[in-house]
């Protein structure tokens, strides 16, 4: 076979040489090489089984694991020849495996197929990406959790249509991401269940005339059970589908945190402060500080949904077996990927080092009558029917709105102007921390209940 030639893999069939822009066009090398561990790792399992069930000698084996071992020093020291010639990560590789041990290197792909082995590079790569993901959601959970501690007793505005609503625990938000972030967390470890299926043996589509052990390669590559079928082996990505959607269902949570950082480190709010190497400055404005980190968390948010729009279009005209279409799957994955690992990393780093402004958080829940709610139920305990409390509430909060005074700052002549059953009790449940404290069951905001769930957090993420 010509070295630099990808036609040197076909040259028996073809009668001139591929047109150079297909050549180009058809080359994924200078993406797909980021496989070459799982390629490596791919082709050891198989040529070893392929000893061991005598379809090639130990002694070919042999040669073909020390070759593919000197090929990954190559290419960690970065001195190995990639050739777009050579099309993909798998011919780069056979290639050089040729070059560097001879006639062994050519019995290599006996019984397999780019289509298999393609189809196994990738669900090895995506595994230790999920696995990397789930570890990188408990840091940040973890995080959470401490923050969420440290402020159980932080007041903040509950915002509804981003208006004041009621008063809430700053621990109970930080826990509300929390649980999005358990969720997304149970998402990858149950796609990396479906995905966890060996193909190799499945060779072109329709499997292989060799007596191979598929039980053996799929021990050692840690794969659960060999796939049942050939045909659906080597031409389903769903299991990519199945990461990029969970990536971007992740990505949709760390925009609505990102939405909500931005809105609190503005001078608007100043619910926060970001720690300083976190931000970034204006070249032109001196007072600026921008949360550039959470912005750009919410932008990457948009690569991994476009990611996820390609790969299901990118499936769904797909008759079986394998098309070549697949091949354009790997630019979309690994930029999901990427943009999820790195989202991730800055947000587990970033977010347990804010800083709550305790007395900006408690004086905005002050600011937007935060504690209504509480007065229509004090009513209510009073024997007033819920819908006339709500209404008399509506009116106690017009004349404060007028007078420009909270619900608290009234006198008790004032509030029974509103309502006779109203008493000196009254102001208990009008306080922020009293409008807290009160909501006490599981799930709600009372700081009590705050801490009872971040030890509970705490021994799910000690026990897994
Ligand atoms: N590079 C291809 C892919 O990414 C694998 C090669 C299979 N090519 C083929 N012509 N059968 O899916």
């Amino acid at each position: 076979m010509s070295k630099s030639d990808a036609k040197g893999m076909w040259s028996g069939r073809f009668s001139e040489a591929t047109d150079a822009f297909v050549a180009a066009f058809s080359a994924s090398e200078h993406y797909d090489r980021r496989l070459y561990r799982e390629d490596i790792q791919g082709s050891r399992a198989h040529a070893r089984m392929l000893a061991d069930c005598g379809v090639i000698s130990q002694a070919d084996a042999t040669a073909i694991m020390e070759g593919l071992d000197a090929i990954a020093a190559e290419i960690e020291a970065g001195d190995f020849p990639w050739d777009p010639a050579l099309e993909d990560v798998h011919m780069n590789i056979e290639a050089r495996l040729t070059e560097r041990i001879g006639e062994a290197g050519k019995r290599l792909h006996t019984g397999r197929s780019r289509n298999d082995q393609i189809a196994t590079d990738v669900r090895l790569w995506l595994r230790t990406v999920m696995d990397e993901s789930i570890g990188l959601l408990l840091r940040f959970q973890t995080g959470l959790v401490d923050l969420a501690e440290r402020e159980a007793d932080t007041v903040m505005p509950g915002f509804t249509h981003l208006q004041v609503a009621q008063p809430v625990s700053f621990g109970h938000h930080m826990l509300a991401w929390y649980e999005m972030l358990v969720r997304d967390q149970a998402r990858f470890a149950d796609a990396r269940q479906r995905l966890n299926q060996m193909p190799l043996g499945s060779a072109a589509l329709a499997g292989t005339t060799f007596p191979i052990d598929r039980h053996q390669t799929c021990a050692e590559l840690g794969f659960d059970t060999p796939t049942r079928n050939s045909l659906d082996a080597v031409s389903d990505r769903d299991f990519a589908i199945e990461f990029v959607s969970a990536a971007a269902l992740t990505m949709t949570h760390l925009s609505r945190m990102a939405e909500e950082l931005v809105i609190w480190a503005s001078p608007l709010t100043g619910f926060i402060e970001l720690p300083d190497r976190f931000c970034t400055g204006s070249s032109i404005m001196p007072q600026k500080k921008n949360p550039d980190v959470a912005e750009l968390v919410r932008g990457k948010s948009a690569r991994v949904h476009g990611a996820l729009q390609a790969l299901l279009t990118l499936m769904k005209g797909q008759p079986l077996a394998y098309n070549r279409d697949n091949q354009e799957d790997k630019e979309p994955l690994f930029d999901a990927a990427d943009a999820l690992r790195d989202s991730l990393h800055a947000f587990a780093d970033m977010v347990p080092a804010l800083t709550v402004n305790r007395d900006r958080t408690r004086a905005a829940a002050r600011e937007g009558f935060a504690t209504a709610t509480d007065l229509a139920d004090y009513l209510v305990r009073q024997g007033v029917a819920f819908r006339d409390a709500h209404e008399i509430v509506g009116k106690a909060v017009a004349y404060g709105a007028a007078e420009g005074r909270d619900l608290a700052e009234m006198s008790l002549a004032e509030l029974q102007q509103f309502s006779k059953v109203i008493d000196g009790d009254v102001f208990e449940v009008l306080t922020l921390d009293g409008s807290l404290a009160a909501r006490d069951h599981v799930g709600g905001t009372a700081p009590a209940q705050v801490r009872i769930q971040v030890r509970a957090a705490r021994q799910r993420l000690a026990t897994g």
